[in-house]
């Protein structure tokens, strides 16, 4: 064997080595707790063979506890960059078979890394998290390497798309990286977040907790709502990364890719002409308008398990994609509560950060009243969301169909909100609050002294829905551009995105906001 052939063989046995990561029975390991490797996970979620590899052969520095007699290549994670239907992102994976993925600081300059190359060229950052946290070992070193990521976190948010998928069990660091990404993507009965871990629960607090009920996906995706999404299984997790990237642009100065509509953009959708019941009291499904007026039906919804009381995702219309916000009639009657308004102002600002434009459909009856909402702070999570639709430059087209009443009616994009084009359905009801509360505000008095209070609170009740029950009030005052036929709702709709497609706002120059948080 030559010299070069010795230093070639060399090379691709330490390219083997580094591929096993924490070893043959590790990889067993983690195969029989239902689990993929970090490799295997890239495999399935970049286009075939387009995966380059960076950082094989780092390894970590520490040389307590024992660690100077264990380097393993790559340190825990493997990073680099490659292709999506074609398009650049970069990848970081953490490796549980390496000291259960946790972070060192050459594993965070690793990740570090690829966060700045995608910075640099413009791209979006996916990591796919399987992690027990910070490296205990390390200490500090540790900390600081976590540090770096969540700077790096912070400073690429609304610069480039980032995604963080969950695919272990993860904690400490392991879990802040991914809540200060754009999307976090859980599996469920593999993956939990937790700042700690059961152990350590139980040995501050006393606490007995599973992982599962500490931190599993069911819990992040109808509880805590840290989580947008909860898969069966990690291939629908990974699936779901690119579905989720065809939405959305490269970076923040970039559109996003546009997309051959089949789906004739003059479709008229007769059933919307009788979705709305006649008893104001009785519910239809929002579900049900989205699929009729987007491309092909296609809606993926983000936040599916938490606050469905508003419906929030994407869909395409004539091939552009659109952020849906929705309120759901069928949930608590579509009320906004806290948690809807958070959920709803996050996406929102997602959109607007990425140059979606925003479609909004209402049907509203007011904010959630009470001392649960109270207590909870809805004044400042509903200021959320006026902030969010207020500071938003995007597009925003919006369509009333049926209540929008009082303060949520200003939140959900009304005109005073920069909307673009607001559109009604002639079932629509824009006024300060429904019938009922209105007169029992106006006519207290009158209804106490009345000898029939009953029959006069109808009368009166039937003479305010007369005057406002109805979008017309709104419409002679120019808040809303047109009174629309339901079943032409998506042929307008896409003929306003098209008419906004070269849109230019700008907001006061400012180093940044102060969002009510
Ligand atoms: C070093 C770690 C580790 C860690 C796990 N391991 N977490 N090594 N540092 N943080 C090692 C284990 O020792 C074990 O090594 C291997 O990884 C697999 O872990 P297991 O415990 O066997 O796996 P499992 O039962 O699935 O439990 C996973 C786990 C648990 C829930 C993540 O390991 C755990 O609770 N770890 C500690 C989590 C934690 O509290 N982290 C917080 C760090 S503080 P062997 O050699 O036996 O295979 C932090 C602060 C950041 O991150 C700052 C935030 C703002």
């Amino acid at each position: 064997m030559s010299k070069q052939e010795e230093k070639i063989s060399e090379l691709i046995a330490k390219r083997a080595e580094a591929r096993l990561g924490g070893g043959e029975k590790a990889i067993i390991k983690q195969h029989e707790r239902g689990k993929y490797t970090a490799r295997e996970r890239i495999a399935m979620l970049l286009d075939e063979g387009s995966f380059e590899e960076l950082d094989m052969f780092v390894t970590h520095r520490c040389t307590n506890f024992g660690m100077e007699k264990k380097h393993p290549l790559g340190d825990g994670v493997v990073t680099g960059f490659g292709t999506i239907e074609g398009r650049l992102v970069y990848v970081f994976a953490q490796d549980f078979t390496v000291l259960g993925g946790s972070l060192s600081e050459t594993m965070a300059q690793k990740i570090c890394k690829v966060m700045d190359l995608a910075m640099k060229m413009g791209a979006p950052c996916i990591g796919l998290n399987d992690s027990g946290g910070a490296r205990i070992q390390e200490g500090i070193n540790a900390l600081g390497g976590y540090a770096e990521i969540f700077q790096r976190n912070i400073l690429a948010s609304g610069v480039i798309p980032q995604i963080s998928a969950i695919l272990g069990p993860c904690a400490g660091g392991a879990v802040y990286s991914p809540a200060l990404t754009d999307f976090t993507i859980m599996t469920k009965g593999l993956s939990y977040m937790f700042l700690t871990g059961p152990t350590v629960v139980k040995t501050v607090t006393g606490e007995d907790v599973s992982q599962e009920q500490l931190g599993g996906a069911s819990v992040h995706a109808s509880k805590s709502g840290v989580t947008h999404f909860a898969t069966e299984s990690e291939e629908e997790a990974l699936a779901l990364i690119r579905k989720l990237i065809s939405y959305i642009p490269q970076n923040n100065l970039e559109e996003t890719p546009l997309v051959e509509c089949k789906d004739p953009i003059d479709r008229l959708e007769d059933k919307l002409n009788d979705i709305i019941p006649d008893s104001p009291k009785r519910s239809y499904d929002m579900y049900d308008v989205i699929g009729a007026i987007v491309d092909n039906s296609e809606f993926l919804e983000v936040q599916r398990d938490y606050a469905k009381n508003i419906i929030i995702g994407f869909a395409r219309m004539n091939g552009q994609s659109v952020g849906i916000v929705a309120n759901q009639p069928k949930v608590l009657a579509g009320v906004l509560d806290s948690n809807a308004s958070r959920k709803a102002a996050r996406f929102v600002r997602f959109c607007d950060c990425f140059n979606i434009p925003l479609v909004t459909l209402v049907d509203v009856p007011g904010f959630l009243p009470g001392t649960g909402q109270e207590y909870n702070g809805v004044i400042l999570h509903g200021a959320k969301l006026l902030y969010a639709y207020g500071e938003a430059t995007v597009p925003k087209v919006t369509v009333t169909l049926r209540k929008s009443y009082g303060g949520s009616h200003i939140v959900m994009s009304c005109k005073q909100l920069r909307g673009d084009v607001n559109y009604a359905w002639p079932s629509s009801e824009i006024a300060v609050m429904g019938a009922e509360g209105a007169v029992g505000v106006l006519y207290a008095k009158e209804a106490k002294t009345h000898e029939n209070p009953a029959q006069f609170k109808l009368e009166k009740e039937e003479e305010y829905r007369n005057l406002f029950a109805n979008p017309y009030q709104a419409a002679k005052f120019g808040y809303i551009d047109d009174v629309i036929e339901p079943r032409n709702t998506r042929f307008r709709v896409i003929k306003a995105l098209n008419m906004l497609a070269t849109k230019k706002q700008t907001n006061p120059a400012k180093k940044h906001g102060n969002i009510p948080l």
